[in-house]
C-alpha cells in the first residue's frame, strides 16, 4: 500500500528539466512557446524561413503551401533531393570524416562509416540500381536487415528518384508479396539472413517464395553476409558484385518537392495495409526539425534510436532526420537482451550515448529483468530519453526515467504515426514532462481533442484526437488508394483524424489512451484486426474469426482470437498450434495471437458486423456498453 502511494505520488508530479538538459538545450521552454505561438499565427512564414536556413534547395519554390481540401501541397515547384541535405553539404562542408552511422550486432562485432564513405556507397549502389535500369518514379522493395547497406539502399533510391518500400524483415512470405505486388517493384533487395538471439533467420527464401508468381519483378538484389557463397539465379545479383565497378559519383537526381519518395505499408482498421506516401520537401524539412528540437542535437551528440527501418521510426529517426541535421548515429542489428539483458546499456557506454529512442514495450521488458541489468553500466552519457510507439504507462516512464536516466535526463514522450511522418506531439527536452503524457503539440501543429462533430471536448474529458490543418511531412495519398487518404480528412469535420482516444488536461497536455478502431498496438507495432481474421480463416478448419487486443504486461496489447470452427472439427491442442501457424505464414509472428478461444457464436449486429467491442468488455470484465444493435 504504501508502495502503491509512492508511485501515486511520483506519477502526479511534474518534472522539471535537469540543470544538464537546460544548460545545452537549443530551445528554452520560454522560446518554444513564442516560437509556437509564431508558428501557428503564420504557419507558412514560419516554415519558409526554416526551410530556407535549415536545407539546401536546388530551386525555390514558388509558394509555400497549397490546400485543395482534401489535397495539399508544401513549397511548390522547390526543388531538391534529400540524399544532397542528408550527405553531400556535410561532406562539403568539412564533415567528410565524421561519423554517421555505427553498426554492431549481438556479437560485439563494429564497423564505421563516415559520411563521406556513405556518400560513396550510396552512390555505388545508385549507379548500380541505374544500371539494372531503375529509374525515377521506379518502385524498389527492400527487405533488409538491420545493416549500413540497408540504410544506404534507401538513400540510393533517394538519389535517383526510385520510391523505395521498406517491408520489415519480420514479415512474412505471403505479406511481403502483397506489399510487393501492390507497389508492382521492378526490383527487391534482400540479404540471406539476419541473426536474432544467436540464430540466423534466412530471408533470402521469403523473398524467392514472395516473387514466385510476380512476372513484373525483373530482379533480386542479394546482399550476401560474411561466409556466404550462393549460387544465384539468372534473374538474380550479388549487391557487390553489382557495385563493384560503380563509379563513387552520381550526380543527384533533380526532385521537385511533391515527387514521392517512399511508400511503407501499415495497417488500417479494414482491409488490407494501406501504402502510405510521402513526398520530399515538406518530409526532408520536417523531420530534420523534429530531430533538431525534440533531440536537441548537438554537433558532438551520438544519437541511438533502436527501431527498424522496417517502420516509420526507422526511416525518419534513423535515416533521413538524424542524416540530415548530420548527427552520429548508432545501428544496432539483433535482440535488444541477448546475448544478456546487459546488451544495450552495455552499448550506451561503450560509445557514450547522450541521445537514446526507444519503445514503452522494452522499457517494460527491461522492467522485468531488474534494475540490477542497466545499475552495472556507466550511463552517465545520457541527456535525452525518447519514447515512441504507443501509450507509456506511468510506471514504466518512471523506471526509465530512474534506472535509465539516473534522475538526470529529460524524456520525450513522442507521439506521431507512419502518415504523420515526424513527431506531433510531446515536450521538448526543456519543457516540464508529466509521466504517461506525451505532452503538446510542436510547431506548426494544431492538435485537439474534440467529440464526433468535431467540438472540442472539456479538459480531461476523453475525445478524438485531431489535427486541424495539414503540415509538411503528412502523408500525401495511399498509394493507388485515394479514397482511403480522403478518409483520414472527412471522419471528424475536415480535420485530420488520427484513430486514436485521447484527453487534454488544463495545461495543455494530452495524453494517449489508445485506438478508436479496430487497430491493435501490439508492443508498438499496429495491426489490424481484419488482417489477422482474414489470416485465421485462411486455415481450412476455421468458419469464422475475430479478434480483439488485450492488455499484455509487456507487449501493451496482446492478441486474443475468438474462432468458430467448422462443423465437425475435433478441438485439440495440435489444431491451435496450426491455426496460429497459419497466421505466422500468412502475416509473420507479430501478428500471431497469443489466444484462441473456440466458440460456437460472435457477437453481432443485425446487418452482420462483428461487434469486437462486445467481445473485448466481456473480456476485460466492463460493461458492455450499448447492445441495441446486437444481433441477439
Ligand atoms: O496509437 C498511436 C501509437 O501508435 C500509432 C501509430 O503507429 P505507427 O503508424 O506504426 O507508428 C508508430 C511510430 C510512430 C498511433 O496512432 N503511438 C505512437 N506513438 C505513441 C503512440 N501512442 C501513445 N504515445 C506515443 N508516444
Amino acid at each position: 500500500m504504501a508502495e502503491q502511494n509512492e508511485i501515486l505520488l511520483k506519477i502526479d508530479k511534474i518534472y522539471n528539466p535537469p540543470e544538464k538538459v537546460l544548460k545545452k538545450a537549443l530551445i528554452s521552454k520560454e522560446k518554444f512557446d513564442e516560437l509556437y505561438e509564431k508558428s501557428i499565427k503564420d504557419t507558412e512564414n514560419f516554415w519558409e524561413k526554416l526551410a530556407e536556413k535549415e536545407l539546401h534547395w536546388f530551386e525555390k519554390w514558388d509558394k509555400v503551401f497549397e490546400w485543395n481540401y482534401p489535397t495539399y501541397k508544401w513549397f511548390i515547384n522547390g526543388k531538391l533531393n534529400i540524399t544532397y541535405n542528408c550527405l553531400d553539404r556535410h561532406v562539403e562542408n568539412g564533415k567528410r570524416n565524421k561519423i554517421a552511422y555505427i553498426w554492431t550486432d549481438e556479437d560485439g562485432n563494429e564497423k564505421k562509416y563516415t559520411y563521406g564513405e556513405l556518400l560513396e556507397l550510396v552512390n555505388k549502389i545508385a549507379n548500380g540500381l541505374k544500371s539494372l535500369g531503375i529509374k525515377k518514379g521506379d518502385r524498389v522493395v527492400i527487405y533488409m536487415p538491420l545493416v549500413i547497406e540497408q540504410l544506404a539502399t534507401m538513400l540510393a533510391c533517394a538519389r535517383i528518384g526510385a520510391i523505395h518500400s521498406v517491408v520489415y524483415a519480420g514479415f512474412s512470405a505471403s505479406a511481403l508479396k502483397m506489399r510487393i505486388e501492390d507497389a508492382k517493384a521492378k526490383i527487391v533487395i534482400t540479404s540471406t539472413w539476419t541473426k536474432r538471439r544467436g540464430k540466423k533467420i534466412d530471408l533470402k527464401s521469403v523473398v524467392d517464395e514472395a516473387v514466385k508468381e510476380l512476372d513484373f519483378v525483373e530482379k533480386i538484389v542479394v546482399l550476401q553476409r560474411e561466409g556466404d557463397n550462393l549460387t544465384l539465379e539468372e534473374n538474380e545479383i550479388d549487391f557487390y558484385k553489382l557495385i563493384k565497378n560503380q563509379s563513387p559519383n552520381c550526380t543527384p537526381e533533380i526532385m521537385d518537392a511533391e515527387d514521392p519518395l517512399f511508400i511503407l505499408y501499415t495497417s488500417g482498421s479494414t482491409g488490407k495495409p494501406k501504402g502510405v506516401l510521402h513526398t520530399t520537401g515538406g518530409y526532408n524539412l520536417y523531420t530534420h526539425i523534429t530531430t533538431k528540437y525534440v533531440f536537441d542535437i548537438h554537433e558532438d551528440d551520438i544519437f541511438w534510436c533502436t527501431a527498424d527501418p522496417g517502420w516509420i521510426t526507422g526511416h525518419s529517426y534513423m535515416v533521413y532526420g538524424p542524416l540530415s541535421v548530420g548527427v552520429t548515429s548508432i545501428i544496432a542489428e539483433g535482440a535488444p537482451d541477448y546475448p544478456d539483458p546487459g546488451r544495450w546499456w552495455s552499448i550506451i557506454e561503450k560509445y557514450r550515448v547522450n541521445i537514446f529512442y526507444t519503445a514503452p514495450t522494452a522499457i517494460r521488458l527491461f522492467m522485468k529483468y531488474g534494475e540490477q541489468w542497466p545499475a552495472k553500466y556507466d550511463l552517465s552519457s545520457l541527456r535525452i530519453l525518447g519514447s515512441v510507439g504507443e501509450p507509456i504507462n506511468p510506471e514504466a516512464w518512471i523506471w526509465y526515467y530512474e534506472n535509465i536516466g539516473r534522475k538526470n535526463c529529460s524524456i520525450v514522450d513522442t507521439w506521431w504515426q507512419t502518415e504523420t511522418g515526424g513527431h506531433m506531439i510531446t515536450t521538448v527536452p526543456a519543457y516540464p514532462q508529466k509521466p504517461g503524457k506525451a505532452g503538446k503539440p510542436f510547431f506548426g501543429i494544431e492538435a485537439d481533442v474534440v467529440d464526433k462533430n468535431g467540438n472540442p471536448v472539456k479538459p480531461n474529458e476523453v475525445g478524438y484526437l485531431v489535427i486541424k490543418k495539414p503540415w509538411p511531412s503528412a502523408l500525401r495519398t495511399c498509394w493507388g488508394e485515394p479514397e482511403r487518404f480522403n478518409k483520414y480528412w472527412s471522419e471528424i469535420s475536415q480535420y485530420y483524424f488520427a484513430g486514436d482516444m485521447a484527453t487534454k488536461d488544463e495545461d495543455g497536455y494530452i495524453m494517449i489512451l489508445g485506438r478508436a478502431d479496430d487497430v491493435i498496438n501490439v508492443s508498438g507495432h499496429r495491426i489490424g484486426t481484419a488482417e489477422v481474421e482474414s489470416a485465421l480463416v485462411a486455415h481450412e478448419a476455421v468458419a469464422e474469426a475475430a479478434v480483439i487486443g488485450i492488455p499484455h504486461e509487456i507487449k501493451g496489447e496482446s492478441i486474443k482470437a475468438f474462432v468458430i470452427l467448422k462443423q465437425g472439427i475435433e478441438i485439440t491442442d495440435e489444431l491451435k498450434g496450426d491455426i496460429k501457424q497459419c497466421v505466422r505464414k500468412e502475416l509473420g509472428s507479430l501478428a500471431v495471437p497469443d489466444e484462441i478461444e473456440f466458440v460456437e457464436k460472435l457477437p453481432k449486429t443485425r446487418s452482420g458486423k462483428i461487434m469486437r467491442r462486445v467481445l473485448k468488455a466481456k473480456e476485460l470484465g466492463m460493461p458492455l456498453g450499448d447492445i441495441s444493435t446486437l444481433e441477439d
